[in-house]
Formats: C-alpha cells, structure tokens, sequence
C-alpha cells in the first residue's frame, strides 16, 4: 500500500500510454500507414507498385533520399554501394570468438555495433557527407555480415562480396556454396528475395526503428544505433515472428489440426497465439501478407515445391479469418505469415529469417537515422513513468532488519 502523501512530487502532466499506442515520438516524411484500409506508402508511393516495379535498392534509394532516382543517380548510389560490401579482415576476429552454434542475430547485432570501432573516428556527425557514407555503408556491409554469420554457423568459410553481381544475387553467392556461378541463380530466387527486402524495407515508429531513433536522439553514432535496432527486431513479436511461425506450423504438423491450433490460441489460459497474426496499426488485412501471399504461390509453383506447411498455412488463415475471436479483434496474417514458408523454399534457414528481415528493414533504419538528424525538433528520447514504488522511508542499519 503506498502513502501517496509520502510520494515525491511530480511537476506537471504527462501521458501514460504503455507501448505507446497513441502516441507519436516524431515527425517523419518517409512512410505512411492506414492501418484501418490497409494502405503502406512510402515516401507517397504505394507499396503494391514499389513491389512490382521497382528493386530493393532503388527503394533505399527513395526512402534516404526523398525521390526515385534518374539514371545516373541510381548507378551512383549502385556503385557506392557495391563499393562499400566489403568488410575488414579483423571482423573475421569477432565470428572466431563466437560459440559455432551462436544464433545468427546474435552475430549480427555485435559486428554491426562494432563496425562503430572500425569507422568511428572519421565519423563527423556534423557533416552530411559523412552521415550519408556512413548510411551507404550500413546498408552495403549488412548482407556481408549476414552471410558470414551464416557461414560461420555452419563451419564454412566466409566468402568475400563479388562486386559483378547485384545486391541480392551478392548475397546469395555469399550465402550458398551451390549454385556458386551467378549465371545459374535462379531468377526467381533472386526476384522473391528483392521483394521481400523491399517489403521489409520500413513500416515507420515500429519497435526496432523506434529503437534506432531512441539511441540516434543521443547523438549516438548510426552504427551503434542500427545494432540496437537489430536486438529490437530479435524477439518474436515483432521480426523474430517470422522464425516462430515456421516453427508454430511444423509443430501444427497437418491441416487436420489446425482447429486444434486455433482452439489454443484463444485459450486465455495459455499463452500461444499464433504467429504471424495481428499488428500494432493494421485493424485490416497487412497489404504487404497479401503481395507476400501471391508470391509464396507462385514462387513455390515456378520452384516446383510442394510444401505440405503451406497447407497448414491455408488452413489456419481461413480457420481464424472465420472465427469470432479473431474477427472481433481483428487479427489478420501479418508480413511475416508466409514470409517463412518463401525462405524454406529459397533453402534460407530458419534461423536466418529474422536476419533476412534486417538486411531489408536497414534500408529504413539509416533513412529514418538520416531524417532524424536533420530534424530541428530532434531531443533525446526520454518517456517518463508512473512511479509505483516505496514511498519515501528512512535508510535501516543491516543488523537491524
Ligand atoms: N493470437 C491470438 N490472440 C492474439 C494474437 C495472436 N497472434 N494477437 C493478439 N491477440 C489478442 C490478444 O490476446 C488480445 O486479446 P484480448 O483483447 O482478449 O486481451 C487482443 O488480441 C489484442 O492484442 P494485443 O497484444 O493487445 O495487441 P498489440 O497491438 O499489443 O500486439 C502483436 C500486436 C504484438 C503483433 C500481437 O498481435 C502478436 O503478438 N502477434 C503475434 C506475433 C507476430 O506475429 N508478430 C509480428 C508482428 S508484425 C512485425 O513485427 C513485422
């Protein structure tokens, strides 16, 4: 029982709004969501023509800069970016000293944090040149570090970037031993890969960007705030899903128990839910688990993959769109429903997924760290809190306790 009166005095009014569901940390020009229509824009562009259109890197491109590029400046930024995939040979130093099991983004979030050691003292903040280098770099060393994390975790040695291959055939050639000549990657491999990322690629204040911004409002350096973005991503409800619905789906094992499923996760006196359902602002369908939906059809179709998950997958989401229970809360497949069962099909293993999902979400990491720097209305993150503790008392010596 606390004695209020004993309380220390707050000074002024605030908001109390744990996980901040209503309350907005900043302004941003860089995507928009409606979450009760179902629309994903960025930088105003629709997410369905940006899916089908464009490439990943064009749409980093777009959400650092503000624009589309023209030709010559995509070749630039194309080339900067294939110029900066290397990483130095001492990072190997820090994969060595990781236990051979180490999850994939543990690996990740500690060498791109210790990339902050290897570019820190020629970063000037102040200069916009090198912040924009600095950006460029975070998203060309990503997919390096990411494949070596891999590679590493399997007892193979780490392949450097081949700088005549695009962004993702790079990543792919890094990643695999077969095929090991880019002329025999598939197509649409290559083509599934590039619209994840560019699916990934933002979603504004979500936990791991909002993340990236709480430690860039200390003036903290982009490298050390994307790696906390990373550990942000990690748990399952938010980038780490895509891991547990594979998981959740090979556990459900078959369609015929998918009621079963379902039946659980309504159950309040259990804690499962299911996977890849529900989202912070989507009160409709994720327009992004629709594109991924048709993909994953087609990509396991043109692969010739007859995955019995995707069955299940079916399954569930028409068990639970029909169900009161989802339907009163409106829970539906999010992103990363069927963004797994595409992974398995491009032999990415499960424990790399939620890595594949920070190649992509890095692209609007660095935009959103870019803008935040510009922002003249940019203070040091810092909520406040209702405080619920002892009221004021007095020290007692230890021998009288
Ligand atoms: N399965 C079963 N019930 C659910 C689910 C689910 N997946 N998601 C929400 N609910 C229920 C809650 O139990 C709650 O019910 P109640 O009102 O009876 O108490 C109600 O729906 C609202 O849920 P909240 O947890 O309050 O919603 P919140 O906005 O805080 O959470 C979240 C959103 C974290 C995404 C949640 O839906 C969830 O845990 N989903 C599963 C994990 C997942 O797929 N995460 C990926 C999100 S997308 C992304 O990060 C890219």
């Amino acid at each position: 029982c606390i004695d209020v009166a004993r309380l220390p005095k707050e000074t002024g009014c605030f908001t109390y709004d744990p996980g901040f569901t209503a309350t907005a940390s900043c302004k941003s020009a860089i995507t928009y969501i409606d979450g009760d229509q179902g629309v994903l824009l960025y930088r105003g562009y629709p997410i369905e023509q940006l899916a089908e259109q464009s490439s990943f890197l064009e749409v980093a491109y777009l959400l650092m800069n503000g624009e589309l590029p023209d030709r010559n400046e995509f070749a630039k930024f194309e080339h900067e970016v294939t110029h900066h995939t290397m990483m130095h040979e001492r990072l190997k130093n820090f994969f060595q000293g990781f236990q051979y099991d180490a999850h994939p983004m543990a690996m990740l979030a500690a060498t791109v944090a210790s990339l902050s050691a290897f570019y820190h003292d020629t970063l000037d903040l102040e200069d916009p040149e090198q912040r924009r280098l600095a950006a460029i770099r975070l998203l060309a060393k990503m997919p390096t570090l990411a494949a070596a994390a891999y590679r590493y975790s399997i007892g193979w040695p780490i392949r450097f970037p081949r700088n005549n291959l695009d962004y993702v055939n790079r990543f792919l050639h890094m990643m695999f031993e077969v095929p090991s000549e880019p002329l025999e990657m598939n197509p649409v491999v290559a083509k599934a890969l590039d619209l994840l990322f560019i699916l990934h690629a933002d979603h504004e204040q979500n936990a791991s960007t909002s993340t990236v911004r709480l430690v860039g409002s200390t003036g903290a350096n982009p490298y050390a705030s994307v790696a906390a973005g990373i550990t942000a991503l990690w748990g399952p409800a938010h980038g780490g899903a895509n891991e547990a619905v594979l998981k959740m789906l090979a556990e459900i094992g078959t369609p015929d128990k998918v009621d079963a499923a379902v039946a659980r996760a309504k159950d309040k006196n259990d804690s499962f839910r299911l996977m890849g359902f529900g989202h912070r602002v989507y009160k409709n369908f994720d327009p992004r688990a629709k594109i991924i939906r048709e993909m994953t059809h087609k990509v396991l179709g043109e692969l010739g993959i007859d995955d019995p998950l995707l069955e299940v997958a079916m399954k569930l989401e028409e068990a639970a769109l029909k169900d009161d229970y989802f339907v009163q809360r409106k829970l539906y497949p999010n992103v990363d429903f069927y963004s797994g069962i595409i992974y398995k099909a491009l032999k990415i293993p499960t424990e790399m997924f939620t890595v594949m999902f920070a190649i992509g979400r890095t692209a609007g990491w660095v935009a959103h760290w870019l803008e935040q720097q510009v922002d003249p209305e940019n203070k040091i993150g810092r909520p406040r809190q209702i405080y619920t503790g002892a009221a004021t008392r007095d020290y007692v010596a230890i021998d009288r306790r």
